[in-house]
């Protein structure tokens, strides 16, 4: 009986009293399940993980000093609300030295969050009513599009095609699209893409969203991980505080995914929304995680040296795999590659799609990647995976190619 009204009070946004008997599974539900069953039938055999998307480092052992110094001290223990100024006053000058982005204001253009994750779910709140458009990117990370969804909002995906490098064609859209349209998300250095933006592109942006009157999300969770050129900021080219925001992360840039810590910047007035939606949903982060963050963003020389190690990963990988036959460029930033699947293998094994193809590398090579189907059928494998030092990276790269070389991949 209970269970009965409970199943029938679930809000259609989670499936309603469908809710938990669909047989549709989340995506990394279902790699995460045939990861363990693979496991379970090759109990002997190493799975080669190129699924995880977050980082295999710790935080540098002085973040995590900091963090347990100011953990001691009585006048961190409060609800942090909006966020300490300190880490504010930090996030402006991080913006200066890393990405050449002047005159933010610290008191009111800027804002913590709890990760960028928790932002982008939050931000719909303060712009989107029933009918209104987000406009997204696929593939790429859907939780702005998910949100508008479940306000009653409606989401336009724009698909990101290797013919036009992985960068939206914003010109596609309809009349109708661009009146209704009040978020437009993008995300570079993107996932699962690898892609970098340009400059030029960040400008048509801009342009597009002054004449359609469209609200500019940058979600940068990847930009300082640029090891190719400088890192790239949405806000540093002219004109695009008055459209928009950035969104910054420490997860990946600083090996924090678990601390939870991110900012947005940008036009004072949807800061202002955000913080108000966000005084409405959490009491801030931990005011130790927070300066422990502030240290970490007055040292921006520890994302270059997680960089170097990426760029050094890529670079091996990208070697590896087009010695399989697979076409891949190695990305200018981001710990994505993101590379098109084969045709068939010599024995006759035709792939129907990315997802077809990922499982059947899980099964018979015991390697974990991340299929993406949305806009042709593509993987995405990320160079994450756990390594004490070089040599275990090499080795662990000539174990891909051996198991590769051994199926047979016809392109
Ligand atoms: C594009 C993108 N944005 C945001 C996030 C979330 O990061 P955070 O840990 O800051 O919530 C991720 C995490 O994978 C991501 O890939």
């Amino acid at each position: 009986m209970t269970k009965t009204f409970i199943q029938q009070s679930f809000a259609e946004r989670i499936g309603g009293n469908k809710f938990g008997n669909d047989a549709v599974l989340y995506k990394f539900e279902k790699i995460k399940r045939a990861k363990r069953e693979a496991r379970k039938n090759n109990p002997t055999m190493e799975l080669i993980d190129l699924g995880v998307g977050e980082p295999d480092w710790m935080a540098e052992k002085e973040v995590i000093e900091v963090l347990y110094e100011q953990a001691k001290l009585r006048e961190n223990r409060g609800y942090a609300d909006n966020g300490i100024q300190v880490f504010k006053d930090a996030a402006v000058q991080y913006m200066e030295k890393v990405y050449q982005v002047y005159g933010l204001n610290s008191n009111n253009e800027v804002n913590h969050g709890i990760g960028s994750k928790s932002i982008l779910a939050l931000l719909p709140l303060a712009f989107i009513n029933p009918g209104d458009i987000t406009i997204m990117t696929v593939p790429g990370y859907p939780v702005m599009g998910t949100m508008t969804k479940a306000l009653g909002g409606e989401v336009v995906n724009l698909p990101l095609l290797a013919e036009n490098s992985f960068l939206p064609e914003l010109d596609s859209l309809t009349s109708m699209q661009r009146h209704k349209a009040k978020l437009l998300y993008i995300n570079y250095p993107n996932n699962p893409t690898g892609a970098t933006a340009t400059e030029e592109f960040f400008e048509k942006v801009v342009q597009f969203a002054k004449e359609n009157e469209i609200i500019v999300v940058s979600d940068a969770a990847y930009a300082a991980l640029t090891f190719e050129g400088q890192p790239l900021s949405f806000l540093s080219v002219e004109g695009a505080k008055d459209v928009g925001i950035e969104i910054h992360s420490l997860s990946k840039a600083f090996n924090m995914t678990g601390w939870r810590l991110a900012f947005v910047c940008g036009n004072e007035l949807v800061v202002k929304g955000f913080a108000t939606v966000k005084d409405d949903n959490d009491s801030g982060q931990f005011t130790a995680i927070q300066k422990a963050g502030v240290y970490c963003l007055q040292h921006p020389e520890i994302t270059k040296k997680t960089a170097l190690k990426y760029s050094r990963r890529h670079t091996m990988l990208v070697k590896a795999l087009k010695r399989i036959g697979f076409t891949v460029t190695k990305p200018r930033a981001s710990f994505y590659l993101y590379t098109g699947i084969p045709h068939s293998t010599k024995s006759g094994r035709c792939f129907t799609s990315a997802e077809d193809f990922s499982e059947f590398l899980l099964k018979e090579a015991l390697i974990s990647v991340v299929p993406w189907d949305d806009a042709g059928a593509y993987i995405r494998l990320s160079v994450t995976f756990e390594a004490r030092d070089e040599k275990e990276e090499e080795r662990i790269i000539s174990e891909i190619v051996r198991r590769l070389d051994n199926i047979g991949f016809i392109f």
